[in-house]
Formats: structure tokens, sequence, C-alpha cells
């Protein structure tokens, strides 16, 4: 029977806009000190349920072979699962070896895996759900931006493999709205119209709607602009190849 504390551990839940929690692992590539050792780069740090699954290994060889259209957009992989580091080498290599899925194979998982035999940090980042398992983490997405804080969380269940382009689209559209202060409506990727700040009193609503700009109104609160696609990518993988000289 868990105490009430272990209880309130168990289940506490990082939200949007809080600090990411603060952690040291060990991992397939060595020790981290999270986040302090990505100060300046966004991080997606998801958690699988367990090694030698079919899911999570479908899972890890997409995100392996995007890894490097993340690290474009300045952001790094670590995953994380209840399991320990020998489990983790023995599964990586399993899937380098063994293991065609989708037109991939011979995949090498380059970025790190946490071990967390003790769900440490599974516990901190809310990635145990009892009422899905008591004992594997559910198929956790934090996205956290360069300065340590978490902007969007998704939860995935035990049985559900993850859309990676759905998560790559939602760090950019992130990235986009920091560059260039606007917001990014349903299913938007670059090229599409982005939505602009509202209206913030009478005067601009009347100016809005009566704008001979690019700006275009459905209605004095709901305004979209033209952002250009190569504006976009220039800015955000400019600036990652800015960082990493
Ligand atoms: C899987 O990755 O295949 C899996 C893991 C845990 C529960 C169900 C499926």
């Amino acid at each position: 029977m868990e105490t009430m504390q272990e209880q309130e551990q168990i289940t506490a839940m990082p939200r949007i806009g809080d600090k990411a929690p603060e952690f040291k692992a060990i991992t397939t590539q060595g020790e981290i000190n999270f986040p302090i050792d990505y100060k300046g780069e966004w991080v997606i740090l998801f958690s699988h349920p367990a090694d030698f699954t079919p899911v999570c290994t479908s899972e890890f060889m997409t995100f392996a072979h995007l890894e490097d259209k993340f690290n474009k957009a300045n952001c790094k992989l670590v995953g994380l699962s209840i399991d320990g580091l020998y489990s983790h080498i023995a599964w990586l290599r399993t899937i380098k070896e063994k293991i065609k899925f989708n037109g991939m194979k011979n995949v090498e998982v380059k970025f790190p895996l946490i071990e967390d035999i003790t769900m440490e940090v599974a516990k901190k980042y809310g990635m145990i759900q009892p009422g899905e398992s008591k004992t594997q983490a559910v198929r956790a997405v934090f996205f956290i931006d360069s300065k340590g804080t978490i902007r969007a969380i998704i939860y995935y269940p035990l049985s559900l493999g993850r859309n990676f382009d759905e998560i790559y689209r939602a760090l950019i559209a992130m990235q986009t709205s920091d560059e260039f202060s606007v917001a990014t409506p349903a299913d938007w990727n670059p090229g599409d119209d982005v939505i602009v700040s509202p209206a913030g009193s009478c005067g601009v609503a009347e100016e809005r709607m009566n704008s001979k700009d690019e700006l275009k109104c459905e209605d004095w609160f709901f305004c979209t602009k033209p952002l250009d696609k190569d504006e976009v990518l220039d800015k955000i993988l400019k600036k990652t190849k800015l960082l990493a000289e």
C-alpha cells in the first residue's frame, strides 16, 4: 500500500509553463544533468513503456531516423523507460542489427536513452499513470524550450504509437510563434497563413476590419496574414546553425 506522499509523487504532473523538473541520470550516451546540459536548445523528453516491445521499437526507429531533422531545428531528443542501462544497450543493438520497419533498417539510436529503474524521473514528470500501468511509463512527450520551460505535453496510452510528423510540426509551430509573435491555426504547417494577436481595443478592431494590407480578417477577432515558408524555415534553421558555430 502506497503512502499518501508516495501517491502524490506518482501522480504529480508538471504543467505547461512550469520549469522542467531537474534530474541527473545515466543514459546510453553517458551521464546527463537535465535540463542544464541543454541550455540554449529545445529538448523533446519522451518516455516509452518498455524495451524489447514492438510499438516502442517502431517509435525508436522512426525518431532515430528523424533525429537530424529535429537537431537542425535546435532540438535534442532524450528518451526514457523504466528499464536498466544494459537492457537499453541490448535493445538498441538488436534494433540496429536485426529490425526492419517502414523501409528503415540498420537504424542506430544516437540520442540518449535514460535508465530509470528507480522511476525517479518518470515520477517527476507524471509519466506513471497508474490507471494505465503502475510499472511502465505511458508514452509521454515533453517539449522543453531553450530556457528550460515546458511548452507542450502530449500523452499517449501504451497501445498507441506516436505520430512523429505531428511532434515535428508542433515544435516548428511553437518556434514560429516565438520568432514571429504570431499564433498558428489548426493543422498549420510552414507556408500557411498565421494568426495575428487579437485586437486589444475597439480602435484596433475597427482598423483591422478596414485594413487594406496583407491582413485577412474573418471578423475583428480572427485575422490572419501570410508568412513565407522560406522565411520561417530560414529563421529557425539558420538560428540553429549560428548557435552551433
Ligand atoms: C509495445 O511497445 O508494443 C507495447 C508496450 C507496452 C504495452 C503494450 C505495447
